[in-house]
């Protein structure tokens, strides 16, 4: 498979052109990448009114991920995301999304910008799962008159637990609703020996967050579009545009360039391997008296506690010994593989996670998330004049955005939320010491 943005590169770094255009680096190498750090001059194509190299390359991303437009973003997931809602919400004329209540905290903020409002999805007691079926849904869009612009659920969350994806948009389809997927952890299902990709198991719009599982720089990110919807891909660069910088960064362009080249041919059979691994290692940690949860093959996520620690304490634990995860939090430990991860990367987790002596399990266990009583929208929220305080004088008010840690970047409370005292207890269990609140 071709890189022509990747080439295009190369031949103007061995021209010798004389700079005189943007990044003011000029090439001159401080950091070791500049000389690769373009911006969109001739020929380099625009990232969102593209028609040359960019779109190019994005066609063969589109031909790997079997979506009918794909278009790259070089702001995360983050950036997808708002163009996602955006455009479901100029697709459907509707402003109301149902939405899993594990949503990452850049859909909460993009709702409210777009003044969009939500109906949230319980399916649970945790704060990072939703166990949203297609069950749940079919009653709901049954009893429902009003559709919503889209459903919208996160899939695979930070846990590694993955919906029915395949299910849920059967469902969504039969009556008429659009099925959007935060993907971000999940860009790689689609190389796995059974495709698990939510664009082909059904959704019509999804985000995949390119540099969380595949080999790709931090920012690059795909927002896919099914051939079921693609009539939504002619207006994907319009609702990118609306929200991102004009200077996208041509580093993250061309990784996920040369990422086309690695999934087109080598990837698949390398992350086959590695699940094996992941697979085997997992076996290992259950067999040495672990508790694992979730069940994404590339991710491998400790319940601690019952091994008598909390997850932090792993995390720290595991840290002294220069191996750093991904998150931990007073129940979980988090572990991301990937191909690029080596045979001794797993052989060091193995011994040094055996090596930690089990104790008696730890009986606290997380407080129940709160249904919390909704006093405004979370557009009046966010724009209301708001103050942080120390969460013990929260109680009673109105949280004015969400408050969130990163990772996992999921809300305890959103905008226009009352914080009452069973959330300001889950907000303490989570470490929060402060919350942004609406003034009085
Ligand atoms: C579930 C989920 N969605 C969206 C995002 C945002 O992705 P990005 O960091 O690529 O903007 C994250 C980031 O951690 C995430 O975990």
């Amino acid at each position: 498979m071709k890189t022509p943005i990747c080439d295009f590169v190369n031949a103007y770094g061995d021209s010798g052109a004389v700079r005189l255009h943007m990044p003011g680096h000029k090439g001159v190498s401080r950091l070791g990448c500049e000389s690769r750090d373009i911006t969109e001059i001739g020929g380099a194509d625009m990232l969102y009114r593209s028609g040359g190299i960019i779109r190019e390359s994005e066609d063969n991303a589109a031909a790997l991920f079997g979506t009918a437009r794909t278009v790259y973003s070089a702001e995360g997931s983050s950036l997808c995301i708002r163009g996602m809602l955006y455009l479901a919400m100029q697709a459907t004329g509707r402003r109301t999304f149902w939405a899993g209540r594990n949503a990452h905290s850049t859909f909460v903020t993009a709702c409210a910008l777009l003044d969009a409002e939500v109906e949230w999805l319980w399916g649970g007691d945790t704060l990072t799962a939703c166990g949203v079926t297609a069950e749940q849904l079919h009653q709901r869009l049954h009893k429902t008159a009003e559709k919503p612009a889209a459903v919208y659920v996160t899939s695979p969350d930070y846990l590694g637990n993955v919906l029915d994806i395949a299910a849920i948009a059967e469902v969504c389809h039969r009556h008429g609703v659009l099925l959007l997927v935060d993907n971000a952890h999940g860009a790689y299902l689609r190389f796995l020996p059974e495709d698990k990709h939510p664009i082909s198991l059904g959704a019509d719009l999804c985000c995949d967050s390119a540099h969380k599982t595949l080999p790709v720089l931090t920012g690059g990110a795909y927002l896919h579009i099914s051939p079921a919807a693609a009539e939504l891909g002619e207006q994907a660069e319009h609702a990118m545009s609306l929200f991102a910088s004009t200077s996208p960064s041509y580093l993250i362009l061309q990784s996920l360039d040369a990422c086309n080249a690695y999934l087109n041919d080598g990837f698949s059979a390398d992350v086959a391997a590695c699940c094996e691994e992941v697979q085997e290692l997992k076996d290992a940690l259950s067999a040495h008296g672990y508790t694992l949860v979730g069940d994404e093959p590339l991710k491998i996520t400790v319940a601690t506690k019952g091994y008598g620690y909390t997850g932090d304490a792993v995390a720290a634990y595991l840290e002294k010994r220069s191996i750093v995860c991904e998150f931990a939090d007073p129940d979980y430990l988090v572990m991301m593989f990937a191909p690029c991860n080596a045979k001794e990367d797993f052989d060091r987790v193995e011994t040094v996670l055996c090596g930690l002596e089990k104790q008696k399990p730890l009986s606290e266990a997380a407080p129940k998330m709160p249904k919390p009583q909704v006093k405004t929208s979370l557009r009046e929220a966010l724009f209301a004049s708001a103050e942080v305080l120390p969460l013990s004088a929260c109680v009673g008010r109105v949280l004015a955005s969400p408050t969130v840690s990163c990772p996992p970047a999921v809300p305890v409370l959103v905008g226009g939320e009352v914080v009452d005292e069973s959330a300001a207890a889950v907000f303490r269990y989570y470490g929060y010491e402060t919350l942004r609140v609406v003034k009085e």
